[in-house]
């Protein structure tokens, strides 16, 4: 049967060969002209049993109903005794040299292809072994040769041929891993060009149904309080979805490496100023008291990305919003060396320790049976996530469902 395209992958595993070498190769399997004379004397007596030896080998390997319907599936035991035969043939040709090599790794490559593991080729070697030493034991005395030193001689060439089976396999799989993240780089680039593209084009009407709602509902007067309430809802909901855009586009920027990083110089205190009105402003009616611990922040201009540092606090703000129906939400920042340390402590509904590892995924949501209808995008953690990626920063989230979380950001931050 033919075993496509492996072209390729020899091609590769030939390559690893080259780099370090046949001759590096034998001497770490320790095999020497001395190893090649006694094997080339002991051969013709070894011959006459090496059908003796398949037969066995194939014995043992048709047990094994992995390795016997791989056999069935891709071959027959006759075409691999045979194959086989010229296999044990060019061990006792005594030749092993940079063709010899090649060819084993060729072997390895055979095998890789018909999804042999690594662990099953490299394992059958020694039952190879085993029956090659059971025919030297019986021939040695014939043959006037130390029955153990021809065995370590071979022994020294099916290491030479496991070493040979390893880069035949590393040569391949690093091939597909490569084949694999080119297809993935590829489907990325797909998509965040998709997305770029969807985003403009979904930001423009959705521009104009939030203005024209806007203006309908400040300019008519008239409108019945339904009518208004309707349009409201209108225009809330336009805002979530140019939300959701928005963090789809900067997702995107992120993906295809377009979003970088602005340093400005300005004022902390601003910030946190502008973000407390922000947080007031979310939490609205509900019996929560907030925490504010800021004031130790130093007072002159700091160097960093405002607008990122903006949109990062923002979204851990709004989520202690949103999930948090009393207690408290507190916003803690001071300097901590090179990072400007953020942290949003909510007594909310938490989250639970299986879902914390997936909660900077795109499109995470906290199961929706606990967090009711809160809204959200899904996309906010792992836009917060992407952006402290980019500037250097870091996230880290304290839980415990039914008491409230604890998000932690450093954001990187010079003094001027
Ligand atoms: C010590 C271990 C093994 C050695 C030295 C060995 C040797 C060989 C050789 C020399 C070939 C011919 C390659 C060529 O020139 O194209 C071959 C092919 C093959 N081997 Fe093995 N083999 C080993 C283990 C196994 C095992 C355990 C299986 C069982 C699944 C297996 C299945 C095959 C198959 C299906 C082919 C392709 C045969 C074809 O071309 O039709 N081999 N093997």
């Amino acid at each position: 049967m033919a075993i496509e395209g492996y072209g390729e992958a020899l091609k590769e595993a030939l390559m690893i060969l080259d780099r370090d070498g046949c001759e590096m190769r034998l001497r770490m399997a320790g095999l020497g002209a001395a190893d090649s004379e006694k094997i080339r004397k002991i051969a013709p007596f070894v011959r006459g049993h090496v059908p003796r030896i398949i037969d066995a080998f194939y014995e043992h390997v048709t047990k094994i109903p992995l390795l016997k319907e791989i056999i069935t599936r891709r071959s027959s035991v006759e075409r691999l005794k045979s194959t086989f035969r010229r296999y044990l043939e060019e061990i006792l040709v005594g030749t092993f040299d940079e063709a010899y090599c090649r060819n084993r790794v060729r072997i390895g490559i055979v095998h890789h292809r018909i999804e042999l593991s690594l662990m099953w080729y490299i394992g059958m070697f020694n039952h190879f072994r085993q029956e090659l030493f059971a025919v030297v034991d019986e021939v040695s005395p014939a043959s006037g040769m130390s029955a153990d030193e021809v065995k370590g001689c071979l022994d020294r060439v099916i290491t030479l041929d496991t070493l040979l089976a390893v880069d035949a396999y590393v040569g391949a799989d690093t091939l597909r891993l490569r084949h694999e993240a080119d297809r993935a780089m590829a489907a990325a680039r797909a998509k965040s060009n998709f997305l770029n593209t969807m985003s403009h084009e979904l930001r423009t009407p959705m521009n104009s149904i939030l203005g024209f709602t806007e203006i309908v509902i400040s300019k008519s007067p008239e409108l019945a309080p339904r009518m208004r309430q309707h349009l409201e809802t209108v225009h809330r909901n336009a805002q979530h979805l140019l939300a959701l855009i928005n963090d789809i586009l900067d997702l995107a920027k992120a993906d295809s490496g377009r979003l970088t990083v602005k340093q400005e110089e300005g004022l902390l205190q601003p910030l946190f100023d502008d973000m407390t009105r922000t947080l007031e402003s979310l939490v609205g009616s509900k019996p929560l008291k907030i925490k504010l611990l800021y004031d130790k922040l130093p007072r002159e201009p700091m160097r960093l990305d405002f607008g990122k540092a903006r949109q990062i606090i923002l979204n851990l703000v709004s989520n202690a919003a949103k999930y948090t129906d009393e207690g408290a939400v507190t916003l803690r920042a001071n300097l901590q060396g090179p990072f400007l340390v953020v942290q949003v402590i909510d007594t909310g509904i938490g989250i639970p320790e299986s879902e914390l590892v997936a909660i900077f995924d795109e499109f995470h949501q906290v199961d929706s049976s606990r967090a009711g209808r809160r809204g959200g995008t899904g996309l906010g953690l792992a836009l917060t996530n992407r952006l402290l990626i980019l500037l250097g920063g870091s996230i880290h989230v304290e839980s415990h469902v039914g008491r409230g979380s604890t998000f932690t950001v450093r954001i990187p931050c010079e003094r001027t």
